[in-house]
This record gives C-alpha cells, structure tokens and sequence, in this order.
C-alpha cells in the first residue's frame, strides 16, 4: 500500500478509526498530524470497544509504530490516563508510541479560557479540551512545546511569561481566579518526567523510514468541514484537519504522500454550532440518532443528524483531492422507506453548486434534493458488496456518480468484520 492520507469528508465523527483500523495492517507508521484530544477514534474489535483520542488508531496492531506528530497539541494528563487505560487492556505502547517533540503542550489555563470563551452566547461548541487556545499561542509564537519542558530553566521562563499573560487575562477580562506558577511548574515537569521515553524528532525518524521505504498512513481527526481553512468558519476547529495538514503536522513533504481516502457517513452529522442546511427535523433526528448512536466519543453529546449533503462532501474530494472513498454506516439507513441526498443549494432565489464562503450565506441556504426508494432490510450481516439489496447499491452508486470519486469500500456495523468491498 503507499503512503496515504485518512481524512473525514465532513463534520467528524465519520468512522475514521475502524478504516484506519482495517489499514493498519498494510502499513509500518500512524500518523496524527493534527488535533488533540478533542477526537473520539472508535475501534470495535469483537466484544471490545477501544476510544482513541490522542494515540493513534494502529495501536491496536501488535507491531506497528503509532506517531503523534508536531501538528498535534498535546494535553499530557489526557496522553497519560490514554496510555494508562490501554495498558490496562494489555495494549503496550512502550516503544511503539513516539511523540514528536516540536509537539505543543496544552494547559489548563487553554482549557479554562475555552470553556469561558464558550460560557458567551455566540459559542462555537468545542470539546472544552484547551484546544483554540493552544494552538492560539503557537500562532502567536507565545506557545511551548514538548521540548521545552525538558529544559527546566527554558519551561520556567516560558511558563512565568504565559501565567502573566494569561492570569492578567483571567482576573481582568473573566473576573475568574488565576494559576499559581510553582505548582504548574512542578505538575509539568513531572508529566515530562513520564512522557520522556515516547518524545524524540519524528521528522526525522519519518524521513529516515521512508529512505527505507517504509509505509505510512495518516490519521486525520476532525473533519473537512471543521478545518480552519476549509471549513465552515468560525464553526470549526483550529487545525488544517484537511490532507494538507499531514504534511505540515508530521514533517513529511508533499511529494512523499500518495493517496488521500475520505471517509464518507452514508448520512451526516454534526456536533457543536454551526450551520448544517440538510439537518433533519425531530423525529428522523431521534430515529437516526438512536439507530446510528450518534453521542460524541469525546463528549458524549448528542450529534446532529441529518440527509447526506453533496455539496459539501464534493467540497471535501475537492480540498482534500480525495482519490478513493469509503462508506460507513449505511446500515443506520435500513429502515427508510426512502432516502434523500442534497444535490444543491437555494439561496434568495440563487442556485449553489459550490459550498459557499459567507457562514451568513451558508447558514440561509435551502437543500435541494434528490429522493431515493429506501431498501427496507437489514445489511449488518451482509459481507460482499454482490450481496447489498439493489435500493442500497443504487443509492451508493449514485452518490459516487455525484461525486466522480470512486467508493472502494463500504461499512454497515461498528466490527471490523461488517466491512467490504466495492465492486466496480
Ligand atoms: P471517528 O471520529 O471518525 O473515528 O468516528 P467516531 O468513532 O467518533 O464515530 C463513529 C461511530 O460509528 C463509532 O461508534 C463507530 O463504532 C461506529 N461505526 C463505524 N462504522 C460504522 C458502521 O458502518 N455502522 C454502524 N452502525 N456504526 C459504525
Ligand atoms: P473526530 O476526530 C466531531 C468540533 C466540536 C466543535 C468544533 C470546535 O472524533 O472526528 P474544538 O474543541 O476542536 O475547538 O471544537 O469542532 N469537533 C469535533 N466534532 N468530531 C471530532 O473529532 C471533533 N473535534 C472537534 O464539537 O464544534
Ligand atoms: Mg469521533
């Protein structure tokens, strides 16, 4: 398999973890190139439930080495209580989890002041995880990474310079108490402590194991729609969740990377704020939502719902340059006598075949659909593409047709065995 890419077409939570899961076994390196523990990777392997946040999908595979790479922001207490409770699943990360040490740290005072940000009425919705702030500060160059804490003189200049900027921010702006410096220090240097085994230059190490042609598959979190760039803006979250960023956040070039797969819901969901032109009313919401159990792997918030929307997974194969799609719970949609897809939008009496750029245009735009017959059976156990009813490989190929992307493999259960290929 060459070096590819795995990135959600739409708002996240598209099954990203059981195809990097069901990949992992063709490639050496996993890579997370950006995000932090605002994702929820979901791996459902027979009886067990496995929620990846930071560590990266492939660690379930015996073997292979997973990378958190520079583009990720790093809460070490959440990496920690991560690699606790996969220990004690008898999951060992020792030696083939590495984190890159131009990785950023998140801290509580990010995570205080995203969720003050979010106490405001116009919210984004985030994951309350420190996250913006984190990567507010890189951008600012105010940021500590990894690397820094291992310096004890160098963290405590960089700690002492952002407490006062962040405690003036807190008791003048918020009104809120702010952070003592010595037990911060302390409590981060000891988390260095901990980490030190895992941390080195991935770069590097990525490079060097591609001169020996070594195979590497990139995990996106998040997506499309929820990158900084390319998404629904300000709705979104603070990284390039897109393909791009798998270069940016782990070092490898452009050039290096071969194939970029989007992973396709059958339908669509959202969490958090936003606009979202194709979401259901109330009962097909609970309907959905109960069948598909859409709550956050993160937050546990229940997730929007909605038909699946072309405009913007179109929008995703476009930024993305997605060369290949894969399919994921189609089965949610077994049940419908009939099944709509968004082909356009509507907007003052203008017709949108392109996402629009203005939130405010976005947030007005009416779906136009298309209907389909629904297939009315169930096709969780169903293991070959030959086998689907022919409503649900019509409503397939027809979502292929609309995107010109073709879709190699479909999924219609949580297991790792409810997957299957795509004929032509
Ligand atoms: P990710 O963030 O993209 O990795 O996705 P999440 O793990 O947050 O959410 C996807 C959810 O759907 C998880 O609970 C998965 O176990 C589940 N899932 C994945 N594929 C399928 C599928 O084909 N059918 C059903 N019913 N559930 C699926
Ligand atoms: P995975 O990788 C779905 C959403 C939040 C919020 C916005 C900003 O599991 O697909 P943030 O905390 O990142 O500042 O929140 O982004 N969000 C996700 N939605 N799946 C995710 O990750 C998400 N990570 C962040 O709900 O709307
Ligand atoms: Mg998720």
């Amino acid at each position: 398999m060459p070096n590819i890419v795995i990135v959600g077409a739409q708002w996240g939570d598209e099954g990203k973890g059981k195809v990097i899961d069901i990949f992992a076994s063709k490639v050496d390196f996993i890579v997370r190139y950006q995000g932090g523990n605002n994702a929820g990777h979901t791996v459902v392997i027979g009886e067990d439930e496995f929620i990846l946040h930071l560590v990266p999908s492939g660690i379930l595979h015996k073997g292979k080495t997973c990378i958190i790479g520079n583009g990720v922001v790093i809460d070490p207490k959440a990496l920690l209580d991560e690699i606790g409770t996969l220990e004690k699943k008898s999951i060992d990360v020792d030696g083939r989890l590495l984190i890159s040490d131009q990785a950023h740290v998140i801290f509580p005072y990010h995570k205080r002041l995203d969720e003050l940000k979010e106490e405001k009425k116009k919210k984004i919705g985030t994951t309350k995880k420190g996250i913006g702030p984190c990567y507010a500060d890189k951008a600012a160059r105010s940021g500590i990474r990894l690397i820094d804490l291992f310096d004890e003189e160098v963290f405590r200049e960089k700690l002492q310079n952002n407490l006062e900027e962040k405690n003036a921010i807190l008791t003048r702006i918020y009104n809120v108490e702010g952070f003592q410096f010595e037990g911060l220090y302390r409590e981060y240097l000891n988390y260095a402590k901990a980490i030190k085994k895992y941390v080195c230059n991935t770069t590097v190490l990525l490079n060097e194991a591609l001169k020996k042609k070594k195979r590497i598959m990139f995990e996106g979190a998040q997506g499309t729609l929820l990158d900084l760039d390319h998404g629904t803006y300000p709705f979104v979250t603070s990284s390039n969740s897109t393909a791009g960023g798998a270069s940016t956040g782990s070092g490898v070039g452009p050039t290096k990377i071969d194939k970029v797969v989007g992973v396709v819901k059958a339908y669509t969901t959202r969490v958090g704020e936003g606009p979202f032109p194709t979401e259901f009313s109330k009962d097909l919401m609970d309907k959905i939502r109960q069948k598909g159990k859409e709550f956050g792997a993160t937050t546990d918030r229940p997730r929007r719902c909605g038909w699946f929307d072309n405009i913007i997974v179109k929008h995703s194969v476009m930024v993305n340059g997605i060369d290949e799609i894969v399919v994921t719970k189609l089965d949610v949609l077994d049940t419908q006598n009939s099944l709509k897809l968004c082909t356009a939008y509507k907007y003052n009496g203008k017709i949108y075949n392109y996402f629009p750029s203005d939130i405010k245009t976005l947030a007005g735009c009416e779906p136009i659909y298309e209907e389909l017959p629904g297939w009315k059976s169930d096709t969780t156990q169903i293991t070959s593409y030959a086998r689907l009813p022919k409503n649900a490989k019509n409503y397939l190929k027809r979502i292929q047709a609309l995107l010109k992307t073709k879709i190699v493999l479909v999924s219609v259960g949580s297991d790792r065995r409810q997957t299957f290929a795509k004929d032509a």
